[in-house]
C-alpha cells in the first residue's frame, strides 16, 4: 500500500482524484487543503476512512508540509488558486499559493527524496489563433497571459529547476479545461448549468468565439495516475482529449440539453486579456504511456454533468449567491 499526499484535494480535480485512487487501488490518501472558498469538505464525504484523511492547512506552511511529506511515498500537487477572473481582481493569493506553495513542497520533497507530480495547465503556453493549425505540444514556448497562468508557469519552471539542480524526482502534466462533478460554480460550465436551474440566463463573455479544449475530469485523473506509474522523471506530459469547442456552442448545447431555447443567454463584458484558443496535442502521453480518454463524446459527458448538478443542489447552493454577486459587481 502506497501513501499519497494530495494537495488541494478538497477542490474540483483533487477530490475526484482522491475518489479515483481509493476506488481503483488499495493506496492510502491524505488530502492537505486550506479549505479556501474553493475547497469543500462535502466533496470528500463518504470516502473510506480507514484509508483516507483530510488535514486542513496550507501548502505554504513549511513545518506542516515537511511533516506530511515525510509520512508519504508520493505527493500530487493540485492545490492552487485556479480561477482567471479572480486573478484579475486580486493576484496576491495566486502569487502566494501557486508560487510560494510550490516552492515549499519542492523543498520538502527534495529533503525527503519523495516522488512528486506537479499538476498544471495548458494556459502556460498562452493562446492560439482560431485558424492556427498548430496545437500546444511539450516544446511550445511558455507565454502566459494572466496572473493565474503566469503563476502556474512560474511554478512549472520551479519544478524543472529543482529537477535539474537538485535531482528532485518530479513529473509535470499540463491539462486542458476540465468539466465534471464537484466543479465550483464560478467556472464556465457549472455556472451556466446552475444559472439555468435558477432561471437566470447564461452569461457569455464577449462574442463567445473563444475555444477551449474540454476533457472530463476522470480522464485527466486517469492520465495523472498513469504518469505517476510510468512517466519518466523530469518529463512534461500534455493531457487533452481533442475536445475543442467555442464558448457560444457550449452555452447553446447546455441550453438545448436543459430544454431551453438555444438563444436564451446574455452577452456580458469580456474578460480582460481573454485568451482566444487552447488546443492540446497529447500524442506523447498516448504513444509513450498508452493513455486514451474514456469520455469520447462531449455531449453525453455534459448531459451527465447537468444531471449531477440537478441531483446535488445541496452541494453547490451555498456558493451560488456569493459567486453571482462577485460577477455582478464587474458586469459579468
Ligand atoms: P479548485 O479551485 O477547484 O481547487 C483548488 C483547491 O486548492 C481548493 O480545495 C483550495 O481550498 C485548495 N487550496 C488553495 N490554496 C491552498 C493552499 N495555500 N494550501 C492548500 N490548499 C489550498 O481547482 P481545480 O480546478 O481543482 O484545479 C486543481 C489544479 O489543476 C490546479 O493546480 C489547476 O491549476 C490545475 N488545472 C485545472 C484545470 C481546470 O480546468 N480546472 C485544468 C488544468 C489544470
Ligand atoms: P473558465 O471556466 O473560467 O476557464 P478558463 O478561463 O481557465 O478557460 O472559462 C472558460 C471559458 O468560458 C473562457 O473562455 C471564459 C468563458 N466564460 C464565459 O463566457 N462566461 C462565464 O460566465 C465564465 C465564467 C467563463
Amino acid at each position: 500500500m502506497v501513501g499519497i499526499l494530495v494537495t488541494g484535494g478538497a477542490g474540483f480535480i483533487g477530490s475526484n482524484f482522491a475518489q479515483l485512487v481509493l476506488e481503483s487501488s488499495d493506496d492510502r490518501v491524505t488530502v492537505l487543503d486550506a479549505l479556501t472558498y474553493a475547497g469543500n469538505r462535502a466533496s470528500l464525504a463518504g470516502l473510506d476512512a480507514s484509508r483516507f484523511s483530510l488535514v486542513e492547512g496550507s501548502v505554504c506552511d513549511p513545518d506542516l508540509v515537511d511533516r506530511l511529506v515525510a509520512e508519504h511515498d508520493v505527493v500530487v500537487h493540485f492545490a492552487a488558486e485556479s480561477h482567471n477572473d479572480n486573478s484579475l481582481r486580486d493576484p496576491s493569493p495566486f502569487i502566494q499559493t501557486n508560487l510560494v506553495g510550490t516552492y515549499t513542497l519542492l523543498e520538502a520533497v527534495r529533503r525527503h527524496g519523495t516522488r512528486y507530480h506537479h499538476i498544471s495547465t495548458d494556459e502556460v503556453y498562452g493562446d492560439l489563433e482560431l485558424d492556427d493549425p498548430q496545437r500546444f505540444t511539450e516544446t511550445t514556448p511558455y507565454n502566459p497571459s494572466s496572473p493565474y497562468s503566469s503563476t502556474k508557469a512560474g511554478s512549472d519552471l520551479l519544478v524543472r529547476a529543482w529537477v535539474r539542480s537538485f535531482g528532485v524526482q518530479a513529473t509535470i502534466s499540463n491539462c486542458s479545461n476540465n468539466y465534471g462533478p464537484y466543479q465550483h460554480v464560478e467556472k464556465f460550465i457549472p455556472r451556466q448549468i446552475t444559472n439555468v436551474i435558477d432561471g437566470i440566463r447564461p452569461k457569455l463573455y464577449g462574442a463567445g468565439a473563444n475555444v477551449r479544449d474540454w476533457i472530463h475530469v476522470t480522464d485527466h485523473n486517469r492520465a495523472v495516475l498513469r504518469i505517476i506509474e510510468a512517466g519518466r522523471i523530469g518529463e512534461t506530459y500534455l493531457i487533452g482529449a481533442d475536445g475543442e469547442s467555442d464558448n457560444k456552442s457550449v452555452i447553446e448545447l447546455i441550453l438545448r440539453l436543459m430544454g431551453r431555447p438555444a438563444d436564451a443567454y446574455d452577452h456580458v463584458t469580456d474578460r480582460a486579456g481573454h485568451d482566444m484558443r487552447y488546443a492540446i496535442d497529447s500524442t506523447k502521453l498516448r504513444t509513450e504511456l498508452g493513455w486514451s480518454p474514456t469520455f469520447q463524446d462531449f455531449e453525453s459527458g455534459l448531459a451527465a454533468t447537468i444531471d449531477w448538478y440537478r441531483d446535488n443542489e445541496a452541494w453547490w447552493r451555498p456558493m451560488k449567491q456569493a459567486t453571482e454577486a462577485r460577477y455582478a459587481a464587474v458586469g459579468q
